[in-house]
């Protein structure tokens, strides 16, 4: 049986600067410090909380984490596929290595679509990442156009096999992937895909991975859903099989609506 930590990452956008980011960090570690239930299963790990703060406010966000002594990750929303260079304006991934980074998002709907990113851009993000030990949240998911003319799989399919070109592996050691399958049309707009979607779309990317990388690596990829998470739909999405967490963005922006989503999923899981 493959224990997959579920992961809760809080993607805040262009959203707190460093003051806030840290205050943020710190008020979220004291509510759970206040709470000894939460704060025992924080601790024992049985849920991995993220947080994604802007690029600036990284730094305090990690002092505010380390202040606190609440496990919480630290990953930032994008990177350069080069280490340094004449790119305006851009961040490489060993400076987000520097600043205390584990994970960085690759490919969000809002860089694809917003900053026209293409999947090849986001291919080579990923080599790099993988290259340097940067564990990389790899974003997939359809438009609602797309959606609506019944190409969801194939669309996910090609930015899967996009971002994994010319990888061979080894995938999955220490969890060096995750895939958060994200359906544009549910991103920020209260709509969330249905649990049984969410499990169906999740499951054919391990079914992916398990095609590409082998048994072993499908196992242990954890795969999350994003798109309008929310405390009182958590629960019916943390049930599903396939499900390993979410990829929160506007309700990781308030503590407690945040903790309301780790409550529900530590209520699912215990
Ligand atoms: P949302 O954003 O939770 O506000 O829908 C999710 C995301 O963009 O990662």
């Amino acid at each position: 049986m493959v224990n997959r930590v579920p992961l809760l990452a809080g993607n805040w956008k262009m959203n707190k600067g460093p003051l806030e980011a840290e205050n943020f960090v710190k008020d979220l570690a004291s509510t759970i410090h206040d709470n000894e239930s939460l704060s025992k299963a924080v601790k024992a790990r049985i849920v991995e909380i993220g947080v994604f703060p802007p690029f600036v406010s990284l730094e305090r966000a990690k002092k505010g984490i380390f202040i606190s002594g609440i496990p919480m990750s630290l990953g930032a929303q994008n990177m350069h596929w080069e280490d340094n260079g004449a790119f305006t304006g851009e961040v490489s991934g060993e400076m987000l290595k520097e600043v205390g980074c584990k994970y960085v998002i690759l490919g969000h709907s809002e860089r694809r679509h917003i900053f026209r990113e293409k999947n090849e851009m986001i291919g080579k993000k990923m080599k790099k990442a993988l290259s340097i030990g940067l564990k990389s949240i790899l974003c997939v998911g359809e438009t609602l156009e797309e959606r609506d003319g019944g190409i969801t799989e194939s669309v996910v399919e090609e930015q899967l096999e996009e971002a994994f070109r010319g990888l061979t592996g080894p995938l999955n050691q220490e969890g060096n992937v995750i895939i958060a399958y994200e359906p544009v049309w549910a991103i920020g707009t209260g709509r969330k895909a249905s649990d049984e979607d969410a499990q169906r779309m999740c499951l054919f990317i391990r079914k992916f991975i398990g095609d590409k990388f082998g048994f072993t690596a499908a196992q242990n990829v954890r795969i999350l859903y994003g798109g309008s998470v929310k405390p009182d739909n958590t629960k019916g999405l943390m049930s599903q099989a396939d499900v390993d967490g979410a990829l929160i963005g506007g309700a990781s922006l308030d503590v407690e609506s945040f903790l309301g989503i780790v409550k529900n999923t530590i209520d699912v899981l215990l």
